[in-house]
Formats: structure tokens, sequence, C-alpha cells
């Protein structure tokens, strides 16, 4: 194996940002702005610069981001919308919190992302009430986003990005979060940019949506103080967590090439042996999770658990299986390879911070619950 990270101290770099971020933090106590406080302004641009988007709205969850965009555009009873399968409950959850139907499509057998010929086979059977489609960039890995949005858009209807775990990833040379008429990412503290609690961020490039999406963050404020023009939510992100963020962002591409590099020194190691993520070509992700799979995936589980390394499941079902969701339709093909997906994946301990012993011991503990 390649001797890992040589170029960086990882505990004093971890230490460092840790004393930043508790400056910075206190800054915000000391000013006393815990909403709208001068941090959320300063992050929205930095978040615009990273995203290629005009607008950056941020607020107080990746699931609320969502919500308000579908709100932002209208969305509501009657009006179907195509998600994935395969993905953190929240992406179909939004549709329903707005009052419209979610349409499960499945995904891609490479990159657990949605399917373009699923979502063309749910076009193709009928498309009469389908408003939107929703592409979730899972694990890390961006989706055929462009693609998909010139389908939807044929068919006039729009595309979301739900980004919450892509933050930073690209596909030919542009970020993740530039299609579609908006993109949402989340700030939840396991997310490859997390925050110390809950937060969330919309993107997008029309003015007039972006100033809706200001209102409905606030209780749909009018402009006129004390004034609602339009039904909104307490969807604040608050000013801790963009002081937290704005630090974190500091050293957010290193800790990318931190989790490119551990991605590649898993790959070559596990590769052989069992089925390692891929990234397609002209994409780049950011390792949110490190997902593998496995055939007796409880036994290697168990295995890792007892010599001490956690692992994780997502997801261990499909979301259309969930009770709030069992009514809704699934594409005309099935959901095949979601259905298989959730039997099969394991993600491995990921972050930059994992040292060189650390990833030799997943490795090696890996290969030996495999041979046993
Ligand atoms: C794909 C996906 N969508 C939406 C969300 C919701 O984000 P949050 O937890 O910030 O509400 C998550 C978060 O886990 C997610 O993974």
């Amino acid at each position: 194996m390649k001797p890992p990270l040589p170029f960086i101290d990882l505990a004093a770099q971890r230490q460092k940002l840790g004393k930043r971020i508790d400056e910075r933090i206190k800054t915000v106590l000391d000013h006393g702005s815990y909403l709208m406080g001068p941090e959320i302004e300063i992050l929205e641009q930095v978040l615009v610069g990273r995203s290629g988007r005009r607008h950056c709205i941020s607020c107080a969850s990746g699931t609320d981001a969502l919500q308000m965009a579908m709100m932002a555009l209208g969305v509501g009873p009657g009006d179907r919308v195509i998600v994935p399968d395969f993905t953190f409950i929240a992406t179909a959850e939004a549709v329903r919190l707005v009052g419209a139907q979610p349409v499960f499509a499945d995904i891609d057998a490479m990159s657990y992302c949605l399917s373009l010929d699923s979502v063309e086979s749910i076009f193709e059977d009928d498309d009469s009430t389908i408003v939107g489609v929703i592409t979730v960039d899972l694990f890390g890995h961006p989706s055929q986003s462009r693609q998909i949005e010139d389908l939807a858009g044929s068919r006039g209807a729009w595309l979301i990005v739900d980004a919450a775990q892509s933050f930073g990833a690209t596909r030919g040379g542009e970020s993740c979060l530039a299609p579609g008429v908006m993109s949402t990412t989340s700030f939840y503290p396991s997310k490859p940019l997390g925050g110390y609690g809950d937060g969330g961020a919309i993107f997008c490039d029309d003015d007039g949506l972006a100033g809706d999406l200001r209102s409905i963050r606030v209780h749909g404020s009018g402009e006129v103080a004390g004034s609602h023009d339009r039904l909104g939510i307490t969807g604040r992100l608050d000013t801790i967590q963009a002081a937290v963020l704005l630090t974190k962002l500091e050293v957010f591409d290193q800790e990318l090439e931190c989790r490119q590099k551990i991605a590649s020194r898993f790959g070559q190691a596990l590769g052989e042996s069992i089925r390692v993520p891929s990234v397609e070509d002209g994409a780049t992700s950011v390792w949110a999770q490190y997902t593998v799979e496995v055939d007796d995936r409880d036994e290697i589980r168990q295995f890792l658990n007892e010599v001490g390394i956690p692992t994780c499941v997502f997801y261990p079902r499909r979301v259309s299986t969930n009770l709030p969701y069992r009514s809704f339709e699934l594409a005309p093909d099935g959901v095949p390879v979601a259905e298989r997906a959730t039997s099969r994946v394991m993600s491995l301990p990921m972050h930059p911070y994992l040292t060189d012993s650390d990833q030799d011991r997943i490795v090696s503990e890996l290969l030996q619950a495999l041979e046993n």
C-alpha cells in the first residue's frame, strides 16, 4: 500500500480547526445575533461562489430545503413527483409534506443514483400530473442530473437536485448544485460539510424564486414590516451553524482530498474481493459514504463489530416500503436494482481524519471477515 497523506498532520489540523471553530462561535455569542446574524450572509456568498449559482438561501435543514423548494414552486395536492426508491426518507417526505404524491423510480446499478431509464418509463406510462423529478446524489456521487433535467423539461416538468450528500461533487466540470430549477444540500453533522447541528441550503438562479424562498424561510414575511404574503416556515439557519460552516469551509478542499485518497486506497485494497464503489467518467464524488456490496452482510458486519469496526447500512429498506409511502406507485418495471441494493450495501468508516493505520485495519479485518 502507498504511504498515506504524508503532507498533512491530521491530528494537528483537527485540533487547530476545533480551536478556530470555538473562536468563531464565541464571536457569535458576543454579538448576539443568533438568527440572521452577519455570518449568514457571508456563508451564503461563499456557497454561491462554490455552487455556480446566482443565489444561495441557507435554511434549517436539508429536509426544509426540499420542502421550501417545492413550496416556492407551488407544488401541492394532485401533483406527482418522481423520486428514487433508494434514498434517505427525507426526499419523499418533503414531497408528502407539501401534499403531493411521490412516484418511486429505480436506481442505477453503478452509482445508486436515480436511473434515467426508470424515469423515462414513468413519463412514458403516464406523465399527466407529473410536475417534477428529484435526483439524489447518493453517497456523494453526482446524479445524471443534466440528462434527467432535459428529459423532465421535454415533458414540462422541473428538476430539483437533492445534493444533501454531495456538496463539493462535480460532473462535467460543473458543481453538482448547478443543474435543475433548484438544488438543495444538508449540513447535518455527518455530511461532508457538516455543522454542529442541523442546517441546509437551497441554490437557484432565478431572482424571483430566491426572493420567495427568503420569504418562505421566515413565515412568508412580506415587503411591508409585519406582513406575511405567503405560507412559510421557521426555516432559518442558526448563526452559530453558519460560523461553524464558514470555518470548516477553510479546510473543506483539503478534507475532500483526504476522502479521495482514502477511497482510492480502499478501492485498490478491496476491489478484487468485493464490489467497491466506482465513479463515472467526468464525475467526482465527495465520498459521503464508502459503500461496498457483500453477500453475507449480517455475518460480516457482526465480525467487524466484534473487532471494533463500525459499519452502517444505508439503506436497509426501500423508501416505498415504509408505512407512510406504501400506497404510492412504483415505476412500471418496478425497482429491482433498489431492492437488491437494500440487502447488500454496507458503508465502511469514512472521514478525512481516518489515519493510515485505521485504514489498514479496516481493510485487513474486512478481508479476514470475507475469508471466514
Ligand atoms: C439524500 C438526503 N436528502 C435529504 C436529507 C435531509 O437532510 P437533513 O437531515 O439536513 O434534514 C438527507 C440527510 O440525511 C439526505 O441524505
